[in-house]
Protein backbone atom coordinates (compact mmCIF):
# COMPACT_ATOMS: atom_id res chain seq x y z
CA UNK A 1 0.00 0.00 0.00
CA UNK A 2 1.07 3.48 -1.02
CA UNK A 3 2.74 5.80 1.76
CA UNK A 4 2.73 9.50 1.92
CA UNK A 5 5.20 12.05 3.52
CA UNK A 6 5.14 15.93 3.33
CA UNK A 7 7.50 18.69 5.28
CA UNK A 8 7.63 22.16 5.74
CA UNK A 9 10.43 23.27 8.52
CA UNK A 10 13.91 24.36 8.83
CA UNK A 11 15.23 20.84 9.41
CA UNK A 12 16.89 18.62 7.12
CA UNK A 13 13.92 18.66 5.04
CA UNK A 14 15.56 15.13 2.66
CA UNK A 15 16.80 13.79 5.78
CA UNK A 16 12.52 13.61 7.21
CA UNK A 17 11.12 12.56 4.38
CA UNK A 18 13.51 9.58 3.87
CA UNK A 19 13.16 8.91 7.86
CA UNK A 20 9.55 9.16 7.36
CA UNK A 21 9.37 6.69 4.07
CA UNK A 22 11.31 4.29 6.17
CA UNK A 23 8.53 4.47 8.85
CA UNK A 24 6.14 3.53 6.39
CA UNK A 25 8.69 0.43 4.99
CA UNK A 26 6.19 -2.30 6.69
CA UNK A 27 3.79 -1.34 4.21
CA UNK A 28 4.83 -2.48 1.28
CA UNK A 29 6.39 -0.95 -1.67
CA UNK A 30 8.18 -1.25 -5.17
CA UNK A 31 9.64 2.35 -6.11
CA UNK A 32 9.73 5.33 -4.03
CA UNK A 33 10.22 9.25 -4.95
CA UNK A 34 10.64 12.50 -3.23
CA UNK A 35 10.25 15.81 -4.83
CA UNK A 36 12.22 19.38 -2.53
CA UNK A 37 11.78 22.36 -2.98
CA UNK A 38 14.35 25.33 -1.83
CA UNK A 39 15.46 28.52 -3.82
CA UNK A 40 12.18 28.30 -6.18
CA UNK A 41 13.78 25.22 -7.32
CA UNK A 42 12.35 21.43 -7.45
CA UNK A 43 14.68 18.47 -7.32
CA UNK A 44 13.10 15.52 -7.36
CA UNK A 45 14.23 12.05 -6.35
CA UNK A 46 13.02 8.42 -7.50
CA UNK A 47 14.47 5.00 -7.39
CA UNK A 48 13.08 1.60 -8.13
CA UNK A 49 12.65 -1.22 -4.96
CA UNK A 50 14.28 -0.58 -1.18
CA UNK A 51 14.64 2.79 0.06
CA UNK A 52 18.39 2.85 0.01
CA UNK A 53 18.62 3.42 -3.32
CA UNK A 54 16.29 5.85 -3.30
CA UNK A 55 18.98 7.20 -0.24
CA UNK A 56 22.04 6.72 -2.27
CA UNK A 57 20.53 9.08 -5.01
CA UNK A 58 19.94 11.95 -2.82
CA UNK A 59 23.44 11.09 -0.79
CA UNK A 60 25.03 11.70 -4.50
CA UNK A 61 23.70 14.95 -5.32
CA UNK A 62 25.22 18.12 -4.00
CA UNK A 63 22.62 19.12 -0.86
CA UNK A 64 21.11 22.54 -1.04
CA UNK A 65 18.82 23.93 1.79
CA UNK A 66 15.10 22.53 1.19
CA UNK A 67 12.27 24.10 2.25
CA UNK A 68 9.59 21.77 2.16
CA UNK A 69 9.26 18.44 0.35
CA UNK A 70 7.14 15.56 -0.24
CA UNK A 71 7.62 12.07 -0.31
CA UNK A 72 5.89 8.60 -1.37
CA UNK A 73 5.79 5.08 -1.32
CA UNK A 74 4.28 3.14 -4.37
CA UNK A 75 3.04 -0.28 -4.36
CA UNK A 76 1.79 -0.87 -8.24
CA UNK A 77 -1.78 -0.48 -9.15
CA UNK A 78 -1.95 1.35 -12.30
CA UNK A 79 1.29 0.51 -14.45
CA UNK A 80 4.39 -1.32 -13.90
CA UNK A 81 7.19 -0.27 -11.18
CA UNK A 82 9.41 1.73 -12.83
CA UNK A 83 11.09 5.06 -12.24
CA UNK A 84 8.76 7.16 -14.72
CA UNK A 85 5.63 5.62 -12.72
CA UNK A 86 6.64 6.32 -9.26
CA UNK A 87 5.33 9.63 -7.54
CA UNK A 88 6.37 12.09 -7.38
CA UNK A 89 4.49 12.93 -10.69
CA UNK A 90 5.03 16.14 -12.72
CA UNK A 91 3.58 18.44 -14.81
CA UNK A 92 5.50 21.33 -16.55
CA UNK A 93 6.17 23.57 -12.73
CA UNK A 94 4.36 21.39 -9.77
CA UNK A 95 4.62 17.75 -8.60
CA UNK A 96 1.88 15.57 -6.46
CA UNK A 97 1.90 11.95 -4.27
CA UNK A 98 -0.88 10.57 -4.60
CA UNK A 99 -2.82 7.73 -2.30
CA UNK A 100 -5.69 5.89 -3.99
CA UNK A 101 -7.40 5.55 -7.33
CA UNK A 102 -8.63 8.28 -9.53
CA UNK A 103 -11.48 6.14 -11.30
CA UNK A 104 -12.07 8.81 -14.35
CA UNK A 105 -8.42 9.35 -14.96
CA UNK A 106 -9.12 7.80 -18.86
CA UNK A 107 -11.21 10.88 -19.59
CA UNK A 108 -9.17 13.16 -17.40
CA UNK A 109 -6.13 12.26 -19.48
CA UNK A 110 -7.71 12.43 -22.71
CA UNK A 111 -9.22 15.74 -22.35
CA UNK A 112 -5.83 17.03 -21.27
CA UNK A 113 -3.80 15.73 -24.37
CA UNK A 114 -6.49 17.28 -25.79
CA UNK A 115 -5.33 20.36 -24.58
CA UNK A 116 -1.67 19.76 -24.92
CA UNK A 117 -0.60 18.49 -21.71
CA UNK A 118 2.42 15.56 -22.31
CA UNK A 119 2.13 12.65 -20.19
CA UNK A 120 4.81 10.59 -19.68
CA UNK A 121 3.41 7.44 -16.95
CA UNK A 122 1.06 4.80 -17.40
CA UNK A 123 -0.65 5.96 -14.11
CA UNK A 124 -3.77 7.84 -12.88
CA UNK A 125 -1.89 10.07 -10.78
CA UNK A 126 -0.53 11.82 -13.43
CA UNK A 127 -3.43 13.86 -14.61
CA UNK A 128 -3.98 15.21 -11.04
CA UNK A 129 -0.91 17.21 -11.71
CA UNK A 130 -1.97 18.15 -15.19
CA UNK A 131 -5.11 19.37 -14.34
CA UNK A 132 -3.98 21.84 -11.71
CA UNK A 133 -1.29 23.15 -13.58
CA UNK A 134 -4.26 23.39 -16.29
CA UNK A 135 -6.58 25.26 -14.17
CA UNK A 136 -3.75 27.19 -13.00
CA UNK A 137 -2.53 28.73 -16.05
CA UNK A 138 -6.05 30.08 -17.20
CA UNK A 139 -6.39 31.41 -13.59
CA UNK A 140 -3.48 32.40 -12.37
CA UNK A 141 -4.70 31.40 -8.85
CA UNK A 142 -3.39 28.19 -7.35
CA UNK A 143 -5.90 27.70 -4.61
CA UNK A 144 -8.65 28.12 -7.31
CA UNK A 145 -7.15 25.70 -9.06
CA UNK A 146 -6.35 23.49 -6.46
CA UNK A 147 -10.26 23.27 -5.51
CA UNK A 148 -11.15 23.09 -9.02
CA UNK A 149 -8.68 20.16 -9.44
CA UNK A 150 -10.70 18.14 -6.76
CA UNK A 151 -13.62 18.76 -7.85
CA UNK A 152 -12.75 16.47 -10.86
CA UNK A 153 -11.67 13.82 -9.68
CA UNK A 154 -13.36 11.20 -8.87
CA UNK A 155 -12.25 8.09 -6.99
CA UNK A 156 -10.36 7.32 -3.62
CA UNK A 157 -7.44 10.77 -3.21
CA UNK A 158 -5.51 11.84 -0.91
CA UNK A 159 -2.79 14.83 -1.62
CA UNK A 160 -0.07 16.62 -1.35
CA UNK A 161 0.83 18.77 -4.32
CA UNK A 162 3.68 21.40 -4.71
CA UNK A 163 4.50 23.98 -6.89
CA UNK A 164 6.52 26.59 -8.19
CA UNK A 165 3.76 28.85 -8.78
CA UNK A 166 3.38 29.14 -5.22
CA UNK A 167 7.05 27.74 -3.63
CA UNK A 168 5.89 28.46 0.01
CA UNK A 169 3.16 26.30 0.11
CA UNK A 170 2.14 22.15 0.56
CA UNK A 171 -1.53 21.71 -0.99
CA UNK A 172 -3.23 18.74 0.94
CA UNK A 173 -6.77 16.99 0.29
CA UNK A 174 -7.82 13.99 1.38
CA UNK A 175 -10.81 11.45 0.12
CA UNK A 176 -10.61 8.37 0.83
CA UNK A 177 -7.04 7.10 1.64
CA UNK A 178 -5.38 7.97 4.85
CA UNK A 179 -3.65 11.65 5.30
CA UNK A 180 -2.44 12.93 8.57
CA UNK A 181 -1.20 16.47 8.97
CA UNK A 182 0.79 17.65 12.29
CA UNK A 183 2.27 20.67 14.20
CA UNK A 184 5.73 20.10 14.03
CA UNK A 185 7.56 19.95 17.44
CA UNK A 186 9.68 23.04 16.57
CA UNK A 187 8.37 26.48 15.51
CA UNK A 188 6.82 26.98 12.05
CA UNK A 189 6.85 22.98 10.96
CA UNK A 190 4.21 21.13 9.40
CA UNK A 191 4.32 17.75 8.68
CA UNK A 192 2.50 15.24 6.89
CA UNK A 193 1.58 11.26 6.44
CA UNK A 194 -0.17 8.54 5.79
CA UNK A 195 -0.24 7.26 9.09
CA UNK A 196 1.00 7.32 12.34
CA UNK A 197 4.48 5.84 12.19
CA UNK A 198 6.12 8.86 10.54
CA UNK A 199 5.14 10.99 13.27
CA UNK A 200 5.80 10.16 16.21
CA UNK A 201 8.43 12.00 17.60
CA UNK A 202 8.15 14.56 15.52
CA UNK A 203 4.77 15.95 16.57
CA UNK A 204 2.68 15.97 19.24
CA UNK A 205 -1.08 17.32 17.95
CA UNK A 206 -2.11 16.01 14.90
CA UNK A 207 -5.21 15.91 12.88
CA UNK A 208 -6.50 12.89 11.16
CA UNK A 209 -8.28 14.00 8.40
CA UNK A 210 -11.44 13.42 7.64
CA UNK A 211 -13.09 12.69 3.93
CA UNK A 212 -13.54 15.74 2.07
CA UNK A 213 -11.23 17.70 4.21
CA UNK A 214 -8.38 19.97 2.94
CA UNK A 215 -5.62 22.79 2.78
CA UNK A 216 -3.21 24.64 2.47
CA UNK A 217 -0.16 24.31 4.53
CA UNK A 218 3.03 27.02 4.61
CA UNK A 219 5.38 28.07 7.62
CA UNK A 220 3.16 30.20 8.62
CA UNK A 221 0.68 27.76 9.55
CA UNK A 222 -1.81 25.43 8.30
CA UNK A 223 -4.98 26.58 6.57
CA UNK A 224 -8.32 23.99 5.94
CA UNK A 225 -10.99 24.82 3.82
CA UNK A 226 -13.65 23.96 6.08
CA UNK A 227 -14.54 23.47 10.09
CA UNK A 228 -14.41 19.38 9.85
CA UNK A 229 -11.22 19.21 11.40
CA UNK A 230 -10.00 18.32 15.42
CA UNK A 231 -6.66 18.14 17.14
CA UNK A 232 -5.79 14.90 18.44
CA UNK A 233 -3.33 13.69 20.32
CA UNK A 234 -0.39 11.58 18.80
CA UNK A 235 0.16 7.83 19.77
CA UNK A 236 4.08 7.23 21.20
CA UNK A 237 4.66 3.47 20.34
CA UNK A 238 5.99 2.99 16.78
CA UNK A 239 5.11 -0.81 17.21
CA UNK A 240 1.44 0.40 17.81
CA UNK A 241 1.52 2.62 15.40
CA UNK A 242 2.40 0.51 12.55
CA UNK A 243 -0.43 -1.78 13.60
CA UNK A 244 -2.64 1.24 13.60
CA UNK A 245 -3.49 0.84 17.16
CA UNK A 246 -4.05 -2.69 16.91
CA UNK A 247 -2.96 -5.63 18.55
CA UNK A 248 -1.58 -7.36 15.72
CA UNK A 249 -1.54 -7.29 12.10
CA UNK A 250 -3.93 -9.86 11.21
CA UNK A 251 -6.26 -8.19 13.36
CA UNK A 252 -5.39 -4.84 11.50
CA UNK A 253 -6.03 -6.32 8.31
CA UNK A 254 -9.57 -8.34 9.40
CA UNK A 255 -10.41 -4.70 10.09
CA UNK A 256 -8.64 -3.44 6.99
CA UNK A 257 -11.09 -5.35 4.51
CA UNK A 258 -13.94 -2.76 4.11
CA UNK A 259 -11.55 -0.46 2.31
CA UNK A 260 -9.37 -2.85 0.72
CA UNK A 261 -12.57 -3.69 -1.23
CA UNK A 262 -13.18 -0.91 -1.93
CA UNK A 263 -10.24 -0.06 -3.40
CA UNK A 264 -10.35 -3.33 -5.28
CA UNK A 265 -13.54 -2.36 -6.99
CA UNK A 266 -13.00 0.96 -7.78
CA UNK A 267 -13.14 1.49 -11.33
CA UNK A 268 -14.21 -2.30 -12.16
CA UNK A 269 -17.71 -1.59 -11.15
CA UNK A 270 -19.61 0.29 -13.41
CA UNK A 271 -23.26 0.96 -13.68
CA UNK A 272 -24.69 -1.93 -15.90
CA UNK A 273 -21.13 -3.90 -16.09
CA UNK A 274 -17.38 -4.96 -14.71
CA UNK A 275 -14.95 -3.29 -16.59
CA UNK A 276 -11.01 -4.81 -16.37
CA UNK A 277 -8.79 -2.50 -18.32
CA UNK A 278 -5.88 -5.37 -17.60
CA UNK A 279 -7.71 -7.82 -19.96
CA UNK A 280 -8.45 -7.73 -23.28
CA UNK A 281 -11.28 -9.43 -24.92
CA UNK A 282 -9.21 -11.54 -26.89
CA UNK A 283 -8.42 -13.34 -23.34
CA UNK A 284 -11.72 -14.92 -23.01
CA UNK A 285 -12.52 -15.72 -27.02
CA UNK A 286 -13.09 -18.83 -27.87
CA UNK A 287 -13.15 -20.24 -24.25
CA UNK A 288 -15.51 -22.86 -22.99
CA UNK A 289 -13.41 -23.55 -19.48
CA UNK A 290 -11.90 -22.49 -16.97
CA UNK A 291 -8.75 -24.00 -14.69
CA UNK A 292 -8.12 -22.38 -11.50
CA UNK A 293 -5.13 -23.42 -9.33
CA UNK A 294 -3.91 -22.35 -6.34
CA UNK A 295 -2.79 -22.94 -2.81
CA UNK A 296 -4.14 -22.63 0.75
CA UNK A 297 -6.46 -19.50 1.19
CA UNK A 298 -6.04 -18.83 -2.49
CA UNK A 299 -7.26 -22.06 -3.10
CA UNK A 300 -10.17 -21.58 -1.43
CA UNK A 301 -11.64 -17.97 -2.78
CA UNK A 302 -10.99 -20.55 -6.44
CA UNK A 303 -12.84 -22.79 -5.10
CA UNK A 304 -15.62 -20.35 -4.02
CA UNK A 305 -15.70 -18.97 -7.85
CA UNK A 306 -16.07 -22.17 -9.18
CA UNK A 307 -19.86 -22.25 -8.24
CA UNK A 308 -20.12 -18.74 -9.19
CA UNK A 309 -18.63 -19.19 -13.03
CA UNK A 310 -20.75 -21.94 -13.58
CA UNK A 311 -23.61 -19.94 -12.13
CA UNK A 312 -23.49 -16.89 -13.22
CA UNK A 313 -21.49 -17.09 -16.65
CA UNK A 314 -22.56 -20.96 -17.44
CA UNK A 315 -18.66 -22.02 -17.81
CA UNK A 316 -17.01 -25.13 -16.84
CA UNK A 317 -14.78 -24.25 -14.22
CA UNK A 318 -12.95 -27.01 -12.20
CA UNK A 319 -10.60 -25.91 -8.95
CA UNK A 320 -7.20 -28.24 -8.59
CA UNK A 321 -4.56 -27.91 -5.73
CA UNK A 322 -1.00 -26.74 -7.75
CA UNK A 323 0.40 -29.05 -5.81
CA UNK A 324 -1.56 -32.19 -7.17
CA UNK A 325 -2.34 -30.44 -10.53
CA UNK A 326 1.76 -30.40 -11.72
CA UNK A 327 2.11 -34.40 -11.19
CA UNK A 328 -1.19 -35.56 -12.71
CA UNK A 329 -0.04 -35.00 -16.05
CA UNK A 330 -3.06 -32.99 -16.52
CA UNK A 331 -5.33 -32.84 -19.92
CA UNK A 332 -4.88 -29.59 -20.95
CA UNK A 333 -7.38 -28.30 -23.97
CA UNK A 334 -6.65 -24.85 -25.91
CA UNK A 335 -10.26 -23.64 -25.55
CA UNK A 336 -9.39 -23.53 -21.66
CA UNK A 337 -8.81 -19.97 -19.55
CA UNK A 338 -5.39 -20.85 -17.24
CA UNK A 339 -6.15 -18.92 -13.85
CA UNK A 340 -3.72 -19.09 -11.51
CA UNK A 341 -4.66 -17.02 -7.69
CA UNK A 342 -1.73 -16.11 -5.84
CA UNK A 343 -1.40 -13.63 -2.85
CA UNK A 344 2.52 -13.04 -3.18
CA UNK A 345 3.01 -14.33 -6.75
CA UNK A 346 5.86 -16.56 -5.87
CA UNK A 347 4.23 -19.36 -4.46
CA UNK A 348 6.34 -22.21 -5.93
CA UNK A 349 3.71 -25.16 -6.94
CA UNK A 350 1.10 -22.64 -8.36
CA UNK A 351 4.00 -20.55 -10.24
CA UNK A 352 4.80 -24.53 -11.71
CA UNK A 353 1.12 -25.08 -12.80
CA UNK A 354 1.08 -21.68 -14.71
CA UNK A 355 4.45 -21.96 -16.65
CA UNK A 356 2.41 -25.84 -17.18
CA UNK A 357 -0.08 -24.46 -18.74
CA UNK A 358 1.62 -21.82 -20.48
CA UNK A 359 3.76 -24.40 -22.47
CA UNK A 360 1.16 -25.94 -23.39
CA UNK A 361 -0.27 -23.21 -24.89
CA UNK A 362 -3.31 -21.63 -22.59
CA UNK A 363 -4.26 -18.18 -22.15
CA UNK A 364 -3.29 -17.79 -18.73
CA UNK A 365 -4.12 -14.91 -15.97
CA UNK A 366 -3.11 -14.94 -12.94
CA UNK A 367 -5.25 -13.11 -9.77
CA UNK A 368 -2.48 -11.49 -7.17
CA UNK A 369 -1.91 -9.05 -5.13
CA UNK A 370 2.07 -8.52 -5.40
CA UNK A 371 2.75 -6.31 -8.98
CA UNK A 372 5.70 -7.68 -10.63
CA UNK A 373 5.99 -10.97 -9.01
CA UNK A 374 7.14 -14.15 -10.94
CA UNK A 375 3.39 -14.88 -11.66
CA UNK A 376 2.63 -11.71 -13.08
CA UNK A 377 5.56 -11.77 -14.89
CA UNK A 378 4.89 -15.10 -16.32
CA UNK A 379 1.29 -14.90 -17.26
CA UNK A 380 -0.28 -13.29 -20.29
CA UNK A 381 -2.54 -11.01 -18.40
CA UNK A 382 -2.70 -9.99 -14.12
CA UNK A 383 -5.64 -9.02 -12.52
CA UNK A 384 -4.14 -6.95 -9.51
CA UNK A 385 -6.27 -6.87 -5.69
CA UNK A 386 -5.11 -4.53 -4.26
CA UNK A 387 -5.44 -5.21 -1.03
CA UNK A 388 -1.87 -3.99 0.21
CA UNK A 389 0.81 -5.50 1.95
CA UNK A 390 -0.48 -8.73 4.23
CA UNK A 391 1.57 -9.14 6.61
CA UNK A 392 0.05 -11.69 9.40
CA UNK A 393 0.77 -15.12 7.88
CA UNK A 394 -2.40 -16.26 8.26
CA UNK A 395 -4.37 -14.93 5.04
CA UNK A 396 -7.99 -12.73 5.69
CA UNK A 397 -7.93 -9.97 2.93
CA UNK A 398 -6.12 -11.00 0.23
CA UNK A 399 -8.90 -13.67 0.31
CA UNK A 400 -11.22 -11.35 0.27
CA UNK A 401 -10.47 -9.33 -2.50
CA UNK A 402 -9.71 -12.47 -4.24
CA UNK A 403 -12.90 -13.56 -4.12
CA UNK A 404 -14.41 -10.09 -5.04
CA UNK A 405 -12.34 -10.16 -7.83
CA UNK A 406 -13.24 -13.20 -9.08
CA UNK A 407 -16.94 -12.55 -8.61
CA UNK A 408 -16.58 -9.74 -10.69
CA UNK A 409 -14.66 -11.67 -13.62
CA UNK A 410 -17.61 -13.99 -13.25
CA UNK A 411 -20.13 -11.10 -13.84
CA UNK A 412 -17.61 -9.93 -16.78
CA UNK A 413 -18.12 -13.68 -18.65
CA UNK A 414 -21.70 -14.04 -17.73
CA UNK A 415 -21.74 -10.49 -19.97
CA UNK A 416 -19.49 -10.99 -22.48
CA UNK A 417 -20.90 -14.07 -23.37
CA UNK A 418 -24.80 -12.86 -23.22
CA UNK A 419 -24.99 -14.99 -20.38
CA UNK A 420 -26.21 -13.65 -17.89
CA UNK A 421 -29.85 -11.68 -17.91
CA UNK A 422 -29.85 -7.94 -17.24
CA UNK A 423 -32.02 -7.83 -13.95
CA UNK A 424 -29.80 -10.86 -12.86
CA UNK A 425 -26.47 -8.93 -13.49
CA UNK A 426 -28.14 -5.75 -11.84
CA UNK A 427 -28.83 -7.83 -8.71
CA UNK A 428 -25.58 -9.07 -8.90
CA UNK A 429 -23.62 -5.30 -9.03
CA UNK A 430 -26.00 -3.87 -6.53
CA UNK A 431 -24.89 -7.06 -4.16
CA UNK A 432 -21.33 -6.20 -5.26
CA UNK A 433 -21.59 -2.53 -4.03
CA UNK A 434 -23.03 -3.52 -0.32
CA UNK A 435 -19.62 -5.98 0.22
CA UNK A 436 -17.81 -3.36 1.45
CA UNK A 437 -20.31 -2.17 4.12
CA UNK A 438 -20.54 -5.83 5.05
CA UNK A 439 -17.27 -6.10 6.14
CA UNK A 440 -17.77 -2.90 8.36
CA UNK A 441 -16.69 -5.22 12.17
CA UNK A 442 -19.83 -4.46 14.22
CA UNK A 443 -18.06 -4.42 17.61
CA UNK A 444 -20.79 -6.95 19.20
CA UNK A 445 -19.74 -9.30 16.87
CA UNK A 446 -15.91 -8.93 18.00
CA UNK A 447 -17.31 -9.27 21.69
CA UNK A 448 -19.30 -12.55 20.90
CA UNK A 449 -16.24 -14.18 19.58
CA UNK A 450 -13.84 -12.76 22.19
CA UNK A 451 -16.15 -15.03 24.65
CA UNK A 452 -17.32 -17.93 22.79
CA UNK A 453 -13.33 -18.40 22.40
CA UNK A 454 -13.07 -19.34 26.36
CA UNK A 455 -14.94 -22.39 26.05
CA UNK A 456 -14.46 -23.28 22.16
CA UNK A 457 -10.14 -22.95 22.87
CA UNK A 458 -11.22 -26.50 25.00
CA UNK A 459 -12.67 -28.51 21.84
CA UNK A 460 -10.75 -31.77 20.92
CA UNK A 461 -11.56 -30.94 17.06
CA UNK A 462 -13.88 -28.92 15.22
CA UNK A 463 -15.85 -28.99 11.80
CA UNK A 464 -16.71 -25.89 9.35
CA UNK A 465 -19.63 -27.26 7.61
CA UNK A 466 -21.15 -25.57 4.61
CA UNK A 467 -23.01 -25.87 1.47
CA UNK A 468 -22.14 -24.18 -1.67
CA UNK A 469 -20.18 -20.96 -1.65
CA UNK A 470 -20.10 -22.44 2.15
CA UNK A 471 -18.23 -25.23 1.60
CA UNK A 472 -14.83 -23.28 0.56
CA UNK A 473 -15.71 -20.48 3.32
CA UNK A 474 -16.16 -23.86 5.84
CA UNK A 475 -12.50 -25.17 4.34
CA UNK A 476 -11.18 -21.23 4.94
CA UNK A 477 -12.55 -21.49 8.48
CA UNK A 478 -10.83 -24.51 9.43
CA UNK A 479 -7.72 -23.37 7.82
CA UNK A 480 -7.55 -20.18 9.63
CA UNK A 481 -8.08 -21.87 13.09
CA UNK A 482 -5.44 -24.53 12.14
CA UNK A 483 -2.95 -22.51 11.36
CA UNK A 484 -2.89 -20.17 14.39
CA UNK A 485 -4.60 -21.60 16.99
CA UNK A 486 -3.12 -25.11 16.12
CA UNK A 487 -6.28 -26.77 17.07
CA UNK A 488 -7.66 -29.64 14.64
CA UNK A 489 -10.27 -28.47 12.55
CA UNK A 490 -11.75 -29.77 9.07
CA UNK A 491 -13.83 -27.99 6.73
CA UNK A 492 -16.83 -30.15 5.13
CA UNK A 493 -19.35 -30.22 2.84
CA UNK A 494 -22.25 -30.55 4.74
CA UNK A 495 -24.63 -32.70 3.04
CA UNK A 496 -21.47 -35.35 3.33
CA UNK A 497 -20.90 -35.25 7.20
CA UNK A 498 -23.76 -38.70 7.47
CA UNK A 499 -21.36 -40.11 5.17
CA UNK A 500 -18.89 -40.93 7.78
CA UNK A 501 -17.44 -37.81 10.09
CA UNK A 502 -20.75 -37.61 11.82
CA UNK A 503 -19.12 -41.04 13.63
CA UNK A 504 -16.95 -38.27 15.47
CA UNK A 505 -19.57 -36.33 16.67
CA UNK A 506 -19.51 -35.94 20.56
CA UNK A 507 -20.13 -32.78 23.03
CA UNK A 508 -16.51 -31.97 22.98
CA UNK A 509 -16.62 -32.00 19.27
CA UNK A 510 -17.16 -28.25 18.10
CA UNK A 511 -19.61 -27.76 15.08
CA UNK A 512 -19.06 -24.46 13.34
CA UNK A 513 -22.61 -24.49 10.95
CA UNK A 514 -22.80 -22.04 8.40
CA UNK A 515 -26.59 -21.24 7.96
CA UNK A 516 -27.09 -18.40 5.16
CA UNK A 517 -30.71 -17.55 5.32
CA UNK A 518 -30.16 -17.01 1.25
CA UNK A 519 -28.97 -20.29 0.00
CA UNK A 520 -30.01 -23.68 0.89
CA UNK A 521 -30.93 -23.05 4.68
CA UNK A 522 -33.46 -25.68 5.03
CA UNK A 523 -30.81 -28.28 3.09
CA UNK A 524 -27.81 -26.61 5.78
CA UNK A 525 -30.38 -26.93 9.28
CA UNK A 526 -31.47 -30.65 8.27
CA UNK A 527 -27.73 -31.05 8.52
CA UNK A 528 -27.08 -29.55 11.78
CA UNK A 529 -30.32 -31.35 13.19
CA UNK A 530 -28.29 -34.65 12.43
CA UNK A 531 -25.33 -33.54 14.26
CA UNK A 532 -27.42 -31.75 17.31
CA UNK A 533 -29.23 -34.93 17.69
CA UNK A 534 -25.31 -36.81 18.21
CA UNK A 535 -24.44 -33.86 20.91
CA UNK A 536 -22.63 -32.34 19.01
CA UNK A 537 -21.50 -28.66 20.41
CA UNK A 538 -23.19 -26.29 17.71
CA UNK A 539 -22.15 -22.74 17.11
CA UNK A 540 -24.12 -21.55 13.74
CA UNK A 541 -23.42 -17.91 12.43
CA UNK A 542 -26.22 -16.86 10.23
CA UNK A 543 -28.50 -14.44 10.41
CA UNK A 544 -31.49 -16.70 11.68
CA UNK A 545 -31.25 -17.65 15.11
CA UNK A 546 -31.58 -21.52 15.65
CA UNK A 547 -32.81 -23.38 18.52
CA UNK A 548 -31.01 -26.19 18.18
CA UNK A 549 -27.47 -24.63 18.67
CA UNK A 550 -25.78 -23.98 21.87
CA UNK A 551 -23.99 -21.07 20.37
CA UNK A 552 -25.09 -18.51 18.06
CA UNK A 553 -22.98 -15.43 15.77
CA UNK A 554 -25.68 -13.30 14.40
CA UNK A 555 -24.89 -12.09 10.93
CA UNK A 556 -27.14 -9.14 9.13
CA UNK A 557 -29.90 -10.35 6.93
CA UNK A 558 -29.62 -9.25 3.48
CA UNK A 559 -30.79 -10.42 -0.32
CA UNK A 560 -27.94 -11.96 -1.31
CA UNK A 561 -25.72 -14.97 -0.29
CA UNK A 562 -22.46 -13.24 -1.03
CA UNK A 563 -23.19 -10.72 1.34
CA UNK A 564 -23.83 -13.64 4.18
CA UNK A 565 -20.54 -14.79 2.80
CA UNK A 566 -18.30 -12.08 3.77
CA UNK A 567 -19.57 -11.33 7.19
CA UNK A 568 -19.56 -14.55 8.07
CA UNK A 569 -15.79 -14.32 6.68
CA UNK A 570 -15.35 -12.23 9.13
CA UNK A 571 -16.69 -13.96 12.08
CA UNK A 572 -14.73 -16.88 11.02
CA UNK A 573 -11.80 -14.91 11.47
CA UNK A 574 -11.85 -13.19 14.51
CA UNK A 575 -12.85 -16.50 16.50
CA UNK A 576 -9.58 -17.65 15.47
CA UNK A 577 -7.90 -14.94 16.15
CA UNK A 578 -9.52 -14.82 19.47
CA UNK A 579 -8.81 -18.69 20.31
CA UNK A 580 -4.90 -18.03 19.21
CA UNK A 581 -4.63 -14.94 21.47
CA UNK A 582 -6.22 -17.22 24.61
CA UNK A 583 -4.09 -19.90 23.84
CA UNK A 584 -1.08 -17.30 24.09
CA UNK A 585 -0.14 -18.33 20.57
CA UNK A 586 1.95 -15.82 18.06
CA UNK A 587 -0.86 -15.19 15.48
CA UNK A 588 0.98 -13.05 13.11
CA UNK A 589 3.94 -15.67 12.98
CA UNK A 590 2.68 -19.01 14.01
CA UNK A 591 4.72 -21.91 14.00
CA UNK A 592 6.11 -23.67 11.34
CA UNK A 593 4.54 -21.44 8.90
CA UNK A 594 6.13 -18.66 6.12
CA UNK A 595 4.33 -16.22 4.29
CA UNK A 596 5.25 -16.77 1.11
CA UNK A 597 6.39 -20.46 0.22
CA UNK A 598 8.49 -20.71 -2.42
CA UNK A 599 9.88 -24.28 -2.16
CA UNK A 600 8.00 -27.39 -3.03
O1 LIG B 1 0.78 -16.36 -1.77
P1 LIG B 1 -0.22 -17.44 -2.07
O2 LIG B 1 -1.62 -16.96 -2.07
O3 LIG B 1 0.11 -18.19 -3.33
O4 LIG B 1 -0.08 -18.46 -0.87
C1 LIG B 1 -0.78 -19.66 -0.84
C2 LIG B 1 -0.76 -20.27 0.53
O5 LIG B 1 0.53 -20.56 0.94
C3 LIG B 1 -1.43 -19.33 1.56
O6 LIG B 1 -2.72 -19.00 1.20
C4 LIG B 1 -1.46 -20.01 2.95
O7 LIG B 1 -2.33 -21.10 2.93
C5 LIG B 1 -1.84 -19.00 4.03
N1 LIG B 1 -1.01 -19.17 5.16
C6 LIG B 1 -3.25 -19.10 4.43
O8 LIG B 1 -3.58 -18.33 5.52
Amino acid sequence: MCGIVGYIGKNDTTKILLDGLKELEYRGYDSAGIAVLGDDKIDVFKALGKLHNLEEKVNASSSRDYELGIGHTRWATHGQPTELNAHPHLGEYSYVVHNGIIENYKELKEELINLGHKFVSQTDTEVIVHLFENYNNKLNDTTKAFHNTIDRLEGAFSILLITKADPSKIFFFKHGSPLIVANGKDENEVLFASSDAPLIGLANDVVYLEDGVGGIASAEGIEFFNDNYSWATLPTSKQFAQKDGFRFFMEKEIYEQSDVVSDCMLGRLNDDEILFDEIDKSLIDGINEIKICACGTSYHSGLTASYLFERLSKVKCNVEIASEFRYKDPLLTKDTLFIVISQSGETADTLEALKMAKAAGLKTLVICNVDNSSMTRTADATILTRAGIEKGVASTKAFTTQTVVLWMLALYFGKANNIIEKDKLQKELRALREVPKSLIIDDAMHEKTKRLSKRYLHGHGFFFIGRDVFFPLALEGALKLKEISYLHAEGYPAGEMKHGPIALADPELFTIALMPQNLLYDKIKSNVEELSARDSTICSISPLDFDLSDDFIKINETDHYMLEFFEMLIALQLLSMEISVRLGNDVDMPRNLAKSVTVE
